[in-house]
């Protein structure tokens, strides 16, 4: 008879023991152990010690073509490495209400006219699913619809329909429990094992599958890292509360490139795509306001200008704030340290505030020259040429360091109708791409400053 044990398994890196600790013996997180109930089969067979033999192949074998599906909604199949890739488990997580349903009935409904789709919900009744779906206006597509959370019943009725679905979306998975499990849905063993049934569906049946996911307050994926481990692809669904952007962004994917991003925007009507993103983010900019740069940046394989925005006030604390929205802290503080150390700059016991505009998140260390540039033209209270873009990445001795696809950057810029760029000094002359933009290197970070400097000296 099979017996219920109970155990102890990591919600981040989902190792299971027999006690409770405070910190996890496998990745070391403290808190990180919930209790679950395992069954445990007494009597099983050990596993037989003898193996079939595997057929070895050569790497120039002729490969299966990959039959990509394409929902036409540009910047999703984008982001998925140009459409969604049969047998493939993706796993979307993000915020609750950041629009994770809106995006994915909007993708089954548009890629159902070719093919047919199943949207599956364990969170939401069908009459609620049907409203949303009024609402964005794709009430008309054949997308079958159904209201379940028990994995073995959604199987069951995957492997009878006929046609198959091409795409069933599971939203979400933490609402999923097998009955042969103990644990509550959402735990991670359920979860767990939830996912592994999917993906063995998927693989035998070609089946592509979206996961929704649930992220915790650190805004990882929740359950088990495993899971990130087991899909083939994860993406997440981010944006601020208070804008009407959404970025998809790819941080894993077996089927393509990962550091693509898609922008949209909610609206009454769900989510719009944003073609061109640069113009939409650009297009609120104050004039002349010092403090204000425009960062020359890149997201996956596609150029993105954005504005940042530094703000260098009087402090009335001892210790003077630094606070960050969109950026990396520790990246700020070591671009004010540098500006300090190597440039002579003197921020003294005055407040910081940095910010990229619009919701956005840049992980990139070329934005370093454009922070800098900020906080120097807050600093100074000059404002930077409204016509003029910035990239570039600054080391510890001050230099300012080349970075990726700068030619990609400058074009975009060009495009835009900016006309000068303040970018790494280059060790080779290159010709430059695009005679509409004065290029200014910059070698050093104190030259940059000197400019400020000198700006003010003029002013006052
Ligand atoms: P939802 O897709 O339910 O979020 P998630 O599944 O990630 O929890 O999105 C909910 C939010 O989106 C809700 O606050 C309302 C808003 N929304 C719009 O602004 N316009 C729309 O057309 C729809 C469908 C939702
Ligand atoms: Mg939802």
């Amino acid at each position: 008879m099979a017996k219920a044990q109970k155990l102890y398994a990591c919600t981040v890196c989902g190792v299971t023991q027999p006690k409770w600790a405070g910190q996890c013996p496998g990745c070391e997180a403290w808190n990180t152990l919930v209790e679950e109930m395992v069954t445990h089969t007494p009597g099983t067979p050990a596993p037989t010690k003898t193996g079939r033999l595997l057929t070895l192949d050569t790497l120039d074998a002729p490969l299966t073509p990959l039959t990509r599906s394409m929902s036409d909604i540009g910047e999703f199949d984008r982001v998925c490495g140009g459409g969604l890739v049969p047998g493939a488990v993706i796993l979307l997580g993000g915020d609750p209400g950041i629009g994770k349903s809106t995006l994915l009935l909007q993708v089954a409904a548009a890629l159902s006219a070719h093919n047919p789709c199943l949207y599956i919900s364990g969170e939401e009744a069908a009459d609620q699913v049907r409203l949303r779906a009024q609402r964005l206006g794709v009430e008309k597509c054949p997308l079958r619809l159904a209201s379940a959370t028990s994995l073995n019943d959604i199987i069951a009725t995957l492997e009878k329909e006929k046609p198959a679905p091409k795409l069933v979306i599971i939203d979400s998975i933490q609402t999923m429990f097998l009955e042969q499990l103990d644990s509550a849905p959402g735990s991670v063993s359920q979860v767990r094992a939830c996912t592994q049934e999917l993906i063995r569906l998927a693989k035998k049946s070609q089946m592509t599958f979206i996961l929704v996911g649930h992220v915790t307050k650190e805004g990882a994926i929740a359950g088990p890292r495993v899971l990130e481990h087991m899909v083939d692809t994860v993406l997440y669904f981010e944006g601020e509360r208070g804008h009407h952007f959404r970025i998809l962004r790819g941080v894993k994917n077996r089927f393509g490139a990962t550091d693509e991003i898609g922008v949209f925007e909610m609206g009454r009507e769900g989510l719009a795509e944003v073609p061109n993103p640069s113009e939409l983010f650009l297009s609120q900019r104050g004039e002349n306001v010092p403090g204000s740069v425009i960062f020359a940046g890149l997201e996956g394989t596609r150029p993105l200008l954005v504005e940042i925005q530094a703000l260098v006030a009087p402090s009335s604390l001892g210790t003077p704030r630094r606070s960050v929205i969109g950026w990396d802290a520790g990246r700020l503080s070591m671009v004010i340290a540098v500006l300090e150390t190597r440039c002579g700059v003197t921020f003294g016991a005055r407040d910081i505030y940095l910010s990229v505009v619009g919701g956005l998140r840049i992980s990139e260390p070329a934005a370093d020259l454009a922070v800098a540039a900020a906080l120097l033209s807050s600093l100074y209270n000059v404002p930077c040429p409204h016509d003029t873009v910035y990239f570039g990445e600054v080391g510890l001795s001050g230099e300012v360091r080349s970075v990726a696809q700068e030619e990609l950057r400058l074009k975009e810029a060009s495009k835009l109708g900016f006309e000068k760029a303040v970018i790494p000094a280059r060790r080779q002359k290159v010709k430059v791409p695009l005679p509409s933009l004065a290029i200014d290197e910059v070698a050093f970070l104190a030259d940059i400053g000197r400019s400020f400097e000198t700006q003010e000296a003029l002013a006052s």
